[in-house]
């Protein structure tokens, strides 16, 4: 199988899961105890909270572990929600599910940024909507198109009107730099599964300083930010992954990981016609394409493509069972036939040249069955999806 998925989750790295099988296996004991074997547990935790610390540009004390991506949301909103002022949440139109959602359900209520074509923010509405806002919250890179967002004149304009500010960079740590004081960032929520970590645990950066409200209390874990005993063995996954970021950063895999991409692109691009880029081409994660074939239904190509080894998502989304645009294609506009007819294409440092190539041809032959089948005039193949 070649695996164009990364936006959705990216196997372990040998030396993740290396690191994390002593932890599995024999590192048991409960990194509270105060024997020995806990203790090692804590120390490895602590390695664990330096390296993601270094990565991003804070301080140890600075990261706190979650169970993955949502919790860390979800808790920087709790948090964001508990110490801001009146006003509702200002949050982009295409933000991830945790965001949405979780802001929906704030009494507050929240304020939809929208976004341009291209899928970036629309700064001179999200200047408009800071007016009377309580905190913001806007992601890095969108998970759909890959689209970059201009965090760094998000953040000077909130704190210019003293508003914190969250992002989700999920999808964009170890694809783009990420530095949260060079930002001016408050709180930044992250999952190690996108990352060549294990799944079910992240980390949230709160910045040193900022009033906090933890979303789960119990026994105090995490200096009280976080209860719950540590998943030791994710935790250390989630710092070997963040190490080796920080060493693929130095030496520029983001080039590399565009490379591929690129040529995929360019393949597809030259020897097919009717197929649209989506997403703003100057600001995008290095890793993503998120394509429309002119006359294909996107639940008919995944199929087929399945089929042929190649994993990768419809980039709408699968509804009452059928493809609908997700809420990103609303946002920016894009119709419905070529929202349906979309797909994502996401990348990781794992993948080859010679697997973009063989994924470019596969893409191609699928697209042109497709095509043969459906005939000229008849409208897209409906294939339903389950
Ligand atoms: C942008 C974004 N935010 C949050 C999440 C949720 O992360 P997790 O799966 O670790 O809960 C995802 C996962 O797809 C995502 O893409």
């Amino acid at each position: 199988m070649i695996h164009l998925d990364a936006n959705a989750s990216t196997p372990l790295r040998p030396e993740v899961l290396e690191a994390m099988l002593p932890w599995l296996r024999d590192g048991y004991a409960n990194p509270s105890g105060t024997y020995g074997a806990a203790k090692r547990a804590r120390q490895a935790i602590e390695l664990a909270r330096a390296e993601v610390a270094q990565w991003l540009g804070a301080q140890p004390e600075e990261i706190v572990f979650t169970s993955g991506g949502t919790e860390s949301v979800n808790t920087a909103l709790h948090s964001l929600d508990a110490h801001a002022g009146p006003g509702p949440a200002l949050v982009s139109a295409i933000e991830h599910s945790a965001v949405l959602r979780y802001a929906e359900a704030l009494p507050r209520g929240l304020r939809l940024v929208p976004v341009n074509e291209g899928g970036r923010l629309d700064m001179e509405a999200f200047s408009e909507g800071l007016d009377g806002a309580a905190f913001v919250s806007v992601m890095a890179a969108n998970n759909e198109t890959g689209v970059i967002q201009p965090l760094r004149e998000v953040c000077a304009m909130a704190r210019e009107r003293g508003l914190r500010v969250h992002t989700d960079a999920v999808q964009a740590m170890g694809k783009i730099p990420l530095k949260v004081r060079e930002l001016g960032l408050d709180l930044l929520s992250l999952s190690a599964h996108k990352l060549h970590g294990p799944k079910g645990v992240g980390a949230l950066y709160v910045r040193s300083g900022l009033r906090f409200l933890p979303l789960l209390i119990g026994g105090g874990q995490e200096g009280g930010r976080r209860s719950g005993t540590e998943n030791t063995a994710g935790i250390v996954g989630l710092g070997v992954a963040a190490a080796i970021m920080c060493k693929q950063a130095a030496v520029d895999e983001h080039a590399a990981l565009r490379h591929l991409r690129d040529a995929f692109e360019a393949k597809l691009l030259d020897e097919l016609a009717g197929v649209t880029v989506n997403g703003d081409l100057g600001h995008r994660l290095p890793n993503t394409s998120h394509l429309s074939f002119d006359g294909c239904e996107a639940a008919g190509l995944l199929i087929l493509l399945d089929e042929a080894g190649i994993a990768c998502s419809a980039g709408s989304a699968c509804m009452s069972g059928k493809q609908r645009p997700s809420h990103v294609q609303v946002a920016m506009g894009i119709d419905e036939m070529r929202a349906r007819s979309s797909l994502r294409f996401s990348f990781s440092t794992l993948n080859t040249m010679g697997e973009a190539f063989a994924a470019a041809v596969m893409v191609k032959r699928a697209v042109e069955k497709l095509r043969r089948v459906q005939g000229p005039g008849v409208g897209a193949v409906q294939v339903y999806c389950v």
